[in-house]
């Protein structure tokens, strides 16, 4: 079965076409991040022009790599949840016509799944159920994952995503934006013991966490030096702040597989390529006896890979939409 997967819920129009769920024919990425990144963060308006100008011309790249036509495609399966709405509306109109046009069933994929599903296709031999980490920009997430289309949320963030705190943090610091990668590289020649960042607990909540806190102490630390006039030293701070999300968010995904008992631990989203966050969960995983499993970096931002594999999973379980399919800002995972 081959599905053409259309992806555009941030500031990247990604198409890919997709056999039979993991057979990944090919992957088209057009990145907005530097556009967005004179502003510090993604404008919403400019993210969703920019899907319009590139989506057509995507898809017929994507299709021209797998060497297949328009005619070659059995299903359409896009993002539709959760997102930025005027970019999601992009996809998902793009996605109706082209269902309608080719007369394939249209398939509805939640964003959140479809990162998870990037393991299906890193590990062709890992099947549900595992217990998955989703940190991405926008989610964090601790899933119980059951099924290929049955999950739940065990824990979340009360506030912040670490992706956002990570794109901050790196902003106030001057090194870019999107800000997660540089800052990761920074702190690998830092010494993360050197500056002392809060790790939130959540009273009554073991699974939940809390990021607003320690990016304000992180921002304070930062302003206070300046305003005294201290040197900083930036590798140092980054190490010492990618220590503190990952010590926020390793014990808790292990409490979750412990609570689970399935021996499996996924990670997913763009967060999912911190090498920090990586180290501690491989030291983690092989303490408590549990399989990890690590998205292949290419797969861990926003891609239509992961969209089309979900898009497959999603159709075996008769997840089909109508012409009716809307777009939604937020929406529960155990939805779909
Ligand atoms: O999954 P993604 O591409 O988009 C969303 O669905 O949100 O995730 C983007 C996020 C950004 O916040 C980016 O800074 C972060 O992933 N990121 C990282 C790293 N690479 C990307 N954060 C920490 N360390 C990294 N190596």
């Amino acid at each position: 079965m081959n599905l053409l997967a259309i992806e555009s819920s941030c500031d990247e129009t990604a198409v890919a076409v997709v056999r039979d769920g993991r057979t990944v024919l090919s992957d088209v990425i057009a990145s907005q991040a530097e556009m967005h990144a004179d502003y510090g963060g993604v404008v919403p308006e400019i993210a969703s022009r920019k899907h319009v100008e590139v989506i057509a011309a995507l898809c017929d790249e994507a299709l021209s790599r797998a060497a297949l036509c328009r005619r070659d495609m059995d299903a359409v399966a896009v993002t539709y949840a959760p997102g930025l709405i005027g970019a999601l509306l992009v996809g998902v109109s793009f996605a109706k016509s082209a269902a309608y046009a080719l007369g394939v069933p249209l398939i509805p994929v939640h964003h959140v799944r479809g990162h998870i599903a990037a393991n299906y296709i890193t590990y062709p031999d890992l099947e549900p159920p595992c217990v998955c980490l989703c940190i991405s920009g926008g989610n964090t997430l601790i899933v119980d994952v059951r099924g290929y289309t049955d999950m739940a949320v065990l824990g979340g963030t009360r506030d912040d995503a670490a992706g956002e705190c990570f794109d901050k943090v790196a902003r106030v610091l001057g090194i870019g934006y999107p800000g997660g990668a540089p800052l990761d590289r920074l702190a690998q020649s830092g010494d993360s013991g050197r500056y002392p960042l809060p790790r939130a607990q959540i009273h009554g909540a073991p699974l939940d966490m809390s990021f607003s806190g320690l990016k304000t102490a992180a921002l304070n630390l930062i302003h206070n030096a300046r305003q005294k006039g201290e040197a900083l030293d930036v590798p140092d701070l980054a190490a010492s702040f990618s220590a503190a999300v990952s010590d926020t968010l390793v014990p808790r995904v292990m409490a979750a597989s412990a609570q689970m008992g399935y021996g499996k631990v996924a990670v997913a989203g763009g967060v999912a390529a911190n090498s920090r966050i990586r180290a501690d969960l491989q030291l983690a995983c092989a303490r408590a006896g549990a399989k990890l499993y690590l998205p292949a970096l290419s797969l861990c931002g926003d891609n239509g890979a992961m969209i089309g594999c979900q898009g497959y999973y999603e159709w075996q379980s008769g997840n089909h939409a109508d012409a009716d399919l809307n777009a939604y800002a937020t929406r529960d995972l155990g939805v779909g």
